[in-house]
C-alpha cells in the first residue's frame, strides 16, 4: 500500500504514511508555463492499493485530485482511497433557485468516476456522502479540537447556530463543560443574523465549535454576544478555516482570544492535525 501526497495535503499524507507504517510514493507536481497541472507518480504502483490524499479546494487541487487519480489508475493500482480532507462545493448541497447545480452532487460524481472508496473530514452535511457512487465516510476532527481546546481550560462550548449543536456537544463531553448554541439567521453570503440569547457565559473561557470558518461573519457576531454577556475569554475553533477576504482581521476586531483550525486546508491557524481521526478509518 502507498500514501499519495497531493501538494494541497501533503503534510497529512506525511503524517497518515507514518501512522499507518506504510510508505508514501514520489509525485512530481508541477504547473506548465500556462498554469495547468502536471503531475506525475514516480514510484511503480501497479497492483498496489493507494490512498491519495488531497484537499478539494480551491479548483486548481480540485483538478490536481483528478490527475491524481487518473495517474494510479492508469498505473494499475489495484484500489484507490481518496482521503479528501476538505471537499469544496460541498455547502451549494441543493439547488437553492431554479437554473443552480447542485455543485456537491457534480463533485461527488466526478470523484467517484476514478475512485473505489472516499473518506472526507466533517462534511458540511451528512448526507453529501450519498452523493458519491461508491463507498464514502466521513469522520469528525472534534475529538481533536476538543483536545486541543481542554489544554487551553476551555469551560464553555457554544455553537454559533442549531445545526452545530452536536458537534458542540461532542466537543463539551470530551472536555467535561458546558455547551449551548446561538439562534443563527443566514441573510445572504456574507451576512448573518444571531440572535442575541441569554448564555451562562460570565466568567468562563468560552470557545465556539463550527464545521467552517468562510467570511467570519458567523463567529464575529458570536464572540460579540459572547464578550457583551461578559466571557472571560472567547476561543473560536473550527475544522476547515478557509478565511476569505479579511475574515481573520474581523474575528480579531470581535474580540476573540485565539484563532484555532485543522490542517485540512493549511494556514496560519493549523493547530490541531485531522490525520489521527482519518488513520482510525483506514
Ligand atoms: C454554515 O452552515 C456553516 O456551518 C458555517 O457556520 C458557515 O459556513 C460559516 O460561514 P461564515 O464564516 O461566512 O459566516
Amino acid at each position: 500500500m502507498y500514501i499519495i501526497g497531493g501538494t494541497a495535503s501533503k503534510a497529512v499524507a506525511e503524517e497518515l504514511a507514518k501512522e499507518l507504517h506504510c510508505p508514501l510514493a514520489e509525485t512530481i507536481a508541477k504547473r506548465f508555463p500556462d498554469d495547468e497541472c502536471y503531475i506525475r507518480i514516480v514510484d511503480d504502483i501497479s497492483q498496489e492499493q493507494v490512498i491519495i490524499v488531497q484537499t478539494a479546494y480551491p479548483d486548481h487541487n480540485i483538478v490536481e485530485l483528478f490527475l491524481l487519480q487518473n495517474a494510479a489508475k492508469e498505473a494499475g493500482a489495484s484500489k484507490i482511497t481518496v482521503v479528501m480532507p476538505y471537499m469544496g462545493y460541498a455547502r451549494q448541497d441543493k439547488k437553492f433557485q431554479k437554473g443552480e447545480p447542485i455543485s456537491a452532487q457534480t463533485l461527488a460524481r466526478l470523484i467517484s468516476a476514478q475512485a473505489d472508496a472516499v473518506i472526507t473530514v466533517d462534511p458540511h452535511k451528512e448526507y453529501i456522502l450519498d452523493f458519491f457512487t461508491v463507498s464514502a465516510v466521513g469522520c469528525s476532527a472534534v475529538p481533536e479540537l476538543a483536545k486541543y481546546l481542554k489544554k487551553q481550560s476551555v469551560d464553555f462550548i457554544l455553537a454559533p447556530d442549531k445545526g452545530a449543536l452536536e458537534r458542540a456537544k461532542n466537543a463539551a463531553d470530551i472536555i467535561g463543560c458546558e455547551y449551548d448554541y446561538m439562534e443563527k439567521k443566514r441573510i445572504d453570503g456574507t451576512t448573518v443574523e444571531i440572535k442575541p440569547k441569554k448564555l451562562d457565559a460570565k466568567g468562563k473561557i468560552v470557545a465556539i465549535i463550527d464545521d467552517i470558518i468562510s467570511t467570519g461573519g458567523t463567529m464575529a457576531k458570536s464572540i460579540e454576544h459572547l464578550n457583551n454577556q461578559g466571557a472571560n475569554s472567547v476561543f473560536v475553533a473550527c475544522t476547515h478555516g478557509l478565511f476569505a477576504g479579511d475574515a481573520i482581521k474581523k474575528l480579531h476586531t470581535a474580540g476573540c482570544t485565539e484563532i484555532i483550525a485543522t490542517n485540512t486546508i493549511i494556514s496560519d491557524f493549523s493547530k490541531v492535525s485531522i490525520a489521527p481521526c482519518i488513520a482510525r478509518l483506514l
